[in-house]
């Protein structure tokens, strides 16, 4: 049995950052930083990284979603690197933005334009300005729970630091729920300007819950109907269910696609990709930044594309993701645990249930963590093109010492 692994350098790094740095380590790497795995890496590779104190592990989070083809991918590093070299940040645009939005444009269905920023967060809120540009309404209805970015309005109401109106103009309904959509409608008439929510519903902290059969149909229905413009938020599960985009995985067409994380494979980039309809409007909405138009993200994200075809990801992925949850889920059975995986098998969110409840699940994996295998307790994990059968085996093994250690 592997004796759990020692982080002395990431801890002692940590103190230091927290005199400098508000948290230390703030924002999404915050709570991991608080447990006890490593918080500084020095070096990774394919699916895995090695912390500052020299302990490998096996990356189930891939920098919470990013990662597709693997760290350090040759082909895509290489593209940014060749981009880089030509220019990258420049007064005046390179030729990738053309041939990267033409590329988005082919590949993801409803796709007729595409516009390039850098998080997740600028895309979902430029989706948002755009359908208000289009309808000339103000409210969003949104999912409770559903993330889109950290922007004010994005947030969970009272977050500190935003203020009661920032939210003045959101509507919350629950997950897979078309009449609460339908009556939020009637309530509110000429005057919702987009439904945004991601194709299924992946929070935190809950078992993730794919869409009912009809769900996505009904809300087609209601949204055109009322004229309210339907935003897929596809940042975190883009290219990761199916390559056109998940929402053809669920038989409905957005007027608005938002994309980040996977776009890049780790080089900063997001995309809104939408119909021809909005297109004038999207034109027409004041969207920039200085960092937009950095052109070896955009030749990263090209080559990102071109590997994700090529290897026809979504499928491979799908597959390695099932046969981990399997996996896991048979040591846990062995070990008379109940471990139930939800959401897709290549964003699986893992909760065991019954004795001991999240205290135990929350134990188990800081003993996974401690071990070897990269996971948290409380997010969706991503499955990436660089994980082999060896690292399932590997991250079952883990997890096998894992419960014999609580038992
Ligand atoms: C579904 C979804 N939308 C939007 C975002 C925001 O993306 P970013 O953090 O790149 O701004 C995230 C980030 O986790 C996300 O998961």
């Amino acid at each position: 049995m592997n004796e759990p692994m020692q982080t002395p350098q990431s801890r002692a790094l940590y103190e230091r950052a927290q005199a400098v740095i508000p948290k230390g380590v703030y924002g999404h790497y915050g709570p991991a930083a608080q447990s006890a795995g490593p918080v500084f890496f020095s070096s990774s590779n394919g699916a895995h990284f090695t912390d500052v104190d020299g302990n490998t592990y096996i990356d189930w989070m891939c920098a919470y979603g990013p990662m597709i083809l693997g760290y350090n991918h040759p082909k895509v590093d290489q593209a940014a690197a060749r981009q880089m070299a030509q220019g990258n940040t420049v007064s005046i645009a390179a030729p990738v933005l053309v041939d990267l939005a033409e590329r988005l444009v082919d590949m993801v269905d409803g796709a007729d334009w595409a516009l390039f920023g850098k998080n997740g967060a600028d895309s979902t809120g430029l989706a948002v300005m755009v359908a208000r540009a289009a309808t000339g309404r103000k409210r969003i209805l949104k999912i409770q729970g559903g993330y889109h970015g950290s922007a004010p309005w994005m947030q969970t109401p009272g977050n500190t630091g935003t203020i009661a109106e920032d939210q003045a103009f959101v509507i919350e309904v629950p997950w897979n729920d078309a009449a609460a959509i339908r009556a939020a409608i009637a309530e509110h008439p000429d005057d919702i300007a987009c439904f945004i929510s991601s194709p299924y519903h992946h929070p935190v902290f809950a078992d993730n819950a794919l869409p009912d059969d009809g769900y996505w149909a009904e809300v087609e229905q209601a949204c055109r109907a009322a004229g309210v413009a339907i935003i897929v938020d596809d940042v975190r599960s883009g290219f990761r269910i199916d390559l056109a985009g998940s929402h053809t995985a669920y038989g409905f067409t957005p007027d608005l696609m938002c994309f980040g994380k996977a776009l890049g494979n780790g080089h900063p980039i997001a995309a809104l990709a939408g119909s021809d309809a909005l297109k004038q409007a999207a034109g027409d909405t004041f969207y920039t930044g200085t960092q937009f138009f950095n052109a070896a993200p955009m030749a990263a994200a090209l080559a990102t594309l071109e590997e994700l075809e090529a290897a026809d990801a979504a499928t491979a992925i799908t597959e390695i993701g099932e046969r981990l949850g399997k996996g896991l889920a048979d040591v846990a059975a062995a070990h008379g645990h109940d471990l139930r995986v939800t959401g897709v098998p290549s964003m699986p969110y893992l909760r065991i249930i019954g004795d001991g409840g999240s205290r135990f699940h929350a134990r188990w994996i800081s003993e996974c963590m401690q071990r070897g295998a990269y996971v948290l307790s409380y997010h969706n994990k991503f499955v990436s093109l660089a994980h082999s059968d060896e690292d399932i085996d590997r991250t079952c093994d883990i997890a096998d010492q894992a419960f014999t250690a609580l038992a």
